[in-house]
């Protein structure tokens, strides 16, 4: 339980709260390289700040404040250049770093007035790695921009899904340290909604929580398995300061603001060893929607199942009002670690799982269950067979639009079964 002044200190995410402090100090996925395909604008608003989001002719990647400098027009709606993006209202032209580089009636009316020098528009650096596009907010220097070792696998079938929750944050960062929800949420829930009432799946024996470099790990035993199971001698990876990581994919969870979330989701396929060598050229994004044509929400998959979870817990749950348990151990853990980083980005201190040295940023490996499955592969006929990653089966979240999944079918040479977790 937290009181009404921490809930807020944790959950706040705007220009100068704490929060909102520490978590600029960290990179943010913030959409897909593939959306600029189409596009080369595109609006985006995080943690409480409107922006936009393009693509220049140069083919490089810019972030900057929603509102010209001048009078205030959406500049989602500007014309991109050689470098930077130009007001469509007045033509002011605004580089990467944005810096005015020309304002074409003030050019000429008075060239020597160089009013171009005094003007700035709010600006961010933004870097492309693993078909995510990512923005730095804080202060420079900007830390590396990590290199998670599942980012170079090679033969996988990539994809990234983005959907916007009407939730705080930190709701979806809770979930990446909670290992009981799994025996309840996915399994049995699922086999509730399924109409069947049992039996329900491995209960829990004893968890764990673990802290390492880049965030911590939850491990368990479960009646199904011992001390011998990857579940506990590797477990899965709380990735800090706001994403999860599985074993093959990543859950980003960005804050919009203090009461909308982005989750980001960015999944890897092994392709069977049959299939090899598989090239990816562009990694396909999709939005994943969180309700159904009838504005129920969605249950048939496992992270839509998380997000009902998280929205049920309120815009931005009441933690004045819980009564934590034994299983909530990492939770604590989490909260004392925020509060921790917050105090560090107070007296001027790197917070956790920053990196510094590019010399370090090379494939750093994350504990990773079955990573030989993912990185050395299966043949079609061990994964139809059920094996370790249920490629066969297992899509994570609803709406995969048919295009990526003929293309994810291809990859495979194996039929896909897109029902989801509960219908599979
Ligand atoms: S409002 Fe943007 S150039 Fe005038
Ligand atoms: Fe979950």
């Amino acid at each position: 339980m937290l009181s009404k002044e921490q809930n807020e200190l944790m959950t706040r995410v705007g220009p100068g709260t704490p929060m909102g402090e520490l978590l600029r100090r960290y990179w943010h996925p913030i959409a897909g390289v593939s959306e600029f395909e189409a596009k080369a604008t595109k609006n985006v608003r995080i943690m409480c700040e409107d922006l936009v989001l393009y693509k220049d002719l140069s083919g490089n990647f810019g972030l900057m404040d929603r509102h010209c400098p001048h009078r205030r027009a959406d500049m989602s709606m500007g014309m991109v250049e050689a470098c930077g993006l130009r007001c469509s209202y007045h033509g002011w032209l605004f580089d990467h770093d944005g810096k005015c580089t020309d304002q074409p009636y003030e050019d000429t009316a008075n060239p020597q007035g160089r009013y171009k020098d005094k003007v700035k528009i709010k600006a961010y650096p933004v870097r492309a790695r693993a078909g995510l596009l990512w923005a730095y907010m804080g202060p420079a220097p900007a830390p590396e921009l990590p290199d998670w070792e599942p980012f170079s696998w090679k033969n996988g079938f990539r994809q990234i899904v983005i959907s916007e929750l009407p939730c705080n944050w930190l709701q979806g960062q809770e979930n990446s340290m909670d290992p009981i929800h799994f025996e309840w949420m996915h399994a049995n829930w699922s086999k509730r909604l399924r109409g069947e009432t049992g039996p329900y799946g491995p209960k829990h024996l004893k968890i764990d929580f673990r802290e390492y470099d880049y965030g911590f790990t939850y491990n368990r035993i479960r009646e199904d398995t011992d001390e011998n199971h990857p579940l506990w001698t590797i477990g899965r990876a709380c990735l800090w300061p706001n994403a999860m990581f599985t074993g093959d994919h990543f859950e980003y969870r960005v804050p919009i603001d203090d009461e909308r979330m982005m989750s980001v989701g960015w999944f890897f396929t092994r392709v069977p060893k049959d299939a090899e060598p598989y090239v990816q050229e562009s990694i396909p994004v999709w939005n994943g929607p969180i309700k159904d044509e009838n504005g129920d929400w969605i249950t048939s998959h496992v992270m839509n199942q998380d997000f009902v979870a998280w929205i049920g817990q309120g815009t931005v749950s009441d933690r004045t009002e819980e009564n934590l348990g034994l299983s909530d151990k990492g939770i604590g853990m989490m909260r004392r670690q925020f509060l921790r980083d917050i105090e560090k980005v107070r007296n001027g201190e790197d917070p956790k799982a920053i990196i510094r040295d590019p010399a370090a940023n090379h494939a750093i490996p994350l504990p990773t269950i079955h990573r030989d499955a993912v990185t050395e592969g299966m043949t079609a006929e061990e994964i139809k067979a059920g094996g370790a990653l249920h490629l066969k089966r297992f899509i994570f979240q609803y709406g995969q639009p048919e295009h990526v999944r003929q293309a994810q079918e291809a990859a495979m040479g194996i039929a896909q079964d897109n029902k989801g977790y509960v219908d599979a």
